[in-house]
Parts: structure tokens; sequence; C-alpha cells
């Protein structure tokens, strides 16, 4: 058996108070013969602090009941604590149902001026068409924080990845479908369907912390037919998103640096760093080395 592992590669770190986002990914289990369903959620949720927490709540539709776990992923010299859960649901039917994390606040002085957090994720695991299988969700991670110097170009490839095969489009929520509270988008960014947020060189007055809220859905290469268990059907085409999962972080947009090129001032990753994107197979169960190296020859940084 093997499974696929995806790297995430950004150039990063962090700093601040509360919550740094969120992402969410789902794997459903077999359905059981009397149409039961399990799945398994994995989440990231991150916190200044490893004390702060919060949990996914049922916002609509048949969530079942749960059970989870969370383990700490990473903390990084106290600026930042990010903790991976996994929550196991056992549904009656696989009929589409949405959880909600929902709460208060965000780090201080976000420009975008968002303080409540709100994320939401869409549930579908009815049995499609073109893999005899319930739906699987698009993968994907993040860290709490990317930074940018104020006067760099960069272009952030989030990682967005379909293990059946959908196109992945990733868009900023929508305040009122209750995908965040608000989700005013950053003004220094431009996002590409194709999930890149491309910064380019803006002001100084424009340095600080912003909030990032996405929305990542799954839309069939094709018309696929979802079958509901009790044997209702409905048409989704290659229009129709089918699940969605909130991927929200923060973007700290720093004081400028005199270089701009990868390796001064921005680390640049070294050989045998794999490429940001790249999967890795693995047999289940065995440890998987990855060697990253990178290089900032000038590790001072101007910060606001
Ligand atoms: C369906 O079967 C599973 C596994 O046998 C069981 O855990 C679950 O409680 C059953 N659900 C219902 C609604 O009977
Ligand atoms: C999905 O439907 C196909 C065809 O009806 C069936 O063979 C398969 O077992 C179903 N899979 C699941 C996971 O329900
Ligand atoms: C946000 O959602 C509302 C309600 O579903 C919809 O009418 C509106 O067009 C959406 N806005 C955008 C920008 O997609
Ligand atoms: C099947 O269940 C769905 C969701 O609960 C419901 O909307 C639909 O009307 C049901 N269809 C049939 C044929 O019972
Ligand atoms: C960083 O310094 C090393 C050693 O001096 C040099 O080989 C390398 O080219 C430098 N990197 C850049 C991007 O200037
Ligand atoms: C992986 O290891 C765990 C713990 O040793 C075991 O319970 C599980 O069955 C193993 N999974 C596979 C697919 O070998």
């Amino acid at each position: 058996m093997l499974c696929s592992l995806l790297l995430l590669l950004l150039v990063c770190s962090t700093q601040a108070t509360h919550f740094y986002g969120t992402v969410m990914t789902y794997y459903p289990k077999t359905p059981h013969t009397n149409g039961s369903i399990e799945v398994v959620l994995r989440y990231k949720l991150n916190f200044l602090s490893c004390d702060d927490s919060d949990s996914w709540t049922c916002f609509l539709g048949d969530c079942g009941t749960q059970s989870v776990e969370l383990h700490k992923v990473e903390e990084s010299s106290g600026e930042w604590c990010q903790r991976e859960g996994v929550m196991t649901r056992q549904v009656p039917s696989n009929a589409p149902f949405y959880l909600e994390l929902s709460g208060g606040n965000w780090i201080n002085d976000v420009v975008n001026d968002i303080s409540s957090w709100e994320a939401l994720t869409l549930v579908e695991l009815r049995n499609r068409s073109d893999t005899n299988e319930a739906n699987r969700s698009p993968q994907t991670t993040i860290l709490p924080a990317l930074r940018v110097p104020s006067n760099c170009q960069r272009d952030f490839n989030l990682l967005a990845f379909d293990p059946d095969g959908d196109k992945v489009k990733c868009r900023y929520g929508n305040t009122s479908q209750s995908e965040c509270n608000p989700c005013t988008p950053p003004s220094v960014l431009k996002l590409s369907p194709s999930c890149t947020l491309s910064f380019s060189p803006t002001d100084s007055s424009d340095e600080g912390p912003y909030v990032v809220q996405l929305v990542l859905e799954d839309i069939p290469q094709q018309n696929i037919i979802l079958t509901h268990t009790n044997g209702s059907k409905e048409l989704k085409t290659s229009n129709d998103p089918i699940s969605k999962l909130p991927l929200q972080f923060v973007l700290r947009v720093d004081g400028m640096v005199p270089f701009c090129t990868e390796g001064l001032y921005l680390p640049k990753f070294l050989p045998p760093t794999p490429a940001n994107r790249a999967r890795l197979n693995t047999p289940v169960n065995q440890t998987i080395h990855i060697p990253i190296s990178a290089e900032a020859n000038t590790s001072k940084y101007v910060k606001k």
C-alpha cells in the first residue's frame, strides 16, 4: 500500500497575538452495509500559544457522532503553536454536512481589519459515478504565517492537490455564506483560481499583518453523478464545486530589504530539497526522511 505525501515549501516565519488560522481536509472510509459511513477529518489549529484552542461544531446537516484527538505539530520559539486535530465522525448516510469553527480574535493590528474568525467545511461523501467511491476532498496545508518584504515581488504557490483528479479552485471566502467573518481580502495580494497568491512591491504604509481567508473547492473535469445512500442522484458539471475547505493564515508584510534576490535576505532552498508541491511515495508505516536545506547570506532583516 502506498500513500502520497505532499510537500509544502514556502519561505516563511512569524510572530504576535492569538489566532493564526486553520485548514481542514477529509478522508472517507468505506461505507458500512447499513449505509452509515466514517470520515476522518484532519485539521490544523494555529494560535499564538498552545494554551489557546477551539473546536469545530456542526453547522448544517447531520454531522453524526465524533471523536477528536489533538497533536502538537510545531512550535517555533514561542511565536506560534500549530496543532493537528484528527476528528473521526460516523454519519448515518453519505448526505452532505457542514462543520464550522468560529470565535475571536485573530492576532492584533491586522491591516485588513479582521478580528473574528470563522471557517466552514462542506463534507461531501456521496458516491461518485467516476470513482465508485465517496468523494475525497482536495489536499492542502499551510503554515500559520508567511512573510514577505514590502519591496519584493513574491508568488506563493499554495498546495492544492485532489486525489480524485478534480480541478482545485481557490477563491476568497464569501461573508454571506459564513465562510469567514468578514472575508475582506488583503489589498496587497492577487489570487489566481489555480491557487497562486501574488504579492507585488508596495508602499511601506502597507506593511503589517494581513489575514488571508481562502476557500478550496474540488470541481470535476467532466460531468459526474453523485448518488445518495437512499438512491437519489445529483449531476455535477465541470462548473460545480463538490466539497469546500477553508485555508486561513496570516501574511506578514515586513519592512524593505536592500535586495530581493533569493539567498541574500530572502532564503533560498538548496539541493537536495525537494520542489514545492513535490509528491513523494512511501509505504504505509515507514519513516520517510526529507532533506531540507536553505540559505540567506544576510540573516538580518528590517522589520517594522
Ligand atoms: C451501521 O453499522 C455500523 C458498523 O456495523 C455500526 O457501527 C453503526 O452503529 C450502524 N449504524 C446504524 C444507523 O445502524
Ligand atoms: C458506489 O456505487 C457503485 C455502483 O452502484 C457501487 O458498486 C459501489 O460499491 C458504491 N461505493 C460506495 C463507496 O458506496
Ligand atoms: C456570495 O454568496 C452570496 C449568497 O450565496 C451570492 O449571492 C454572492 O454572489 C456571492 N458573492 C460572490 C462574490 O461570489
Ligand atoms: C434522499 O435524501 C436526501 C437528503 O436527505 C433527500 O433530499 C432526498 O429527498 C432523499 N431522496 C429520496 C428518494 O428519498
Ligand atoms: C552566499 O554566500 C556564499 C558563500 O560566500 C556564496 O557561495 C553564494 O553564492 C552566496 N549566495 C548568494 C545568493 O549570493
Ligand atoms: C501501522 O502501524 C500501526 C501501529 O503499529 C498499526 O496499528 C497499523 O495496523 C499499521 N498499518 C498498516 C497499514 O500497516
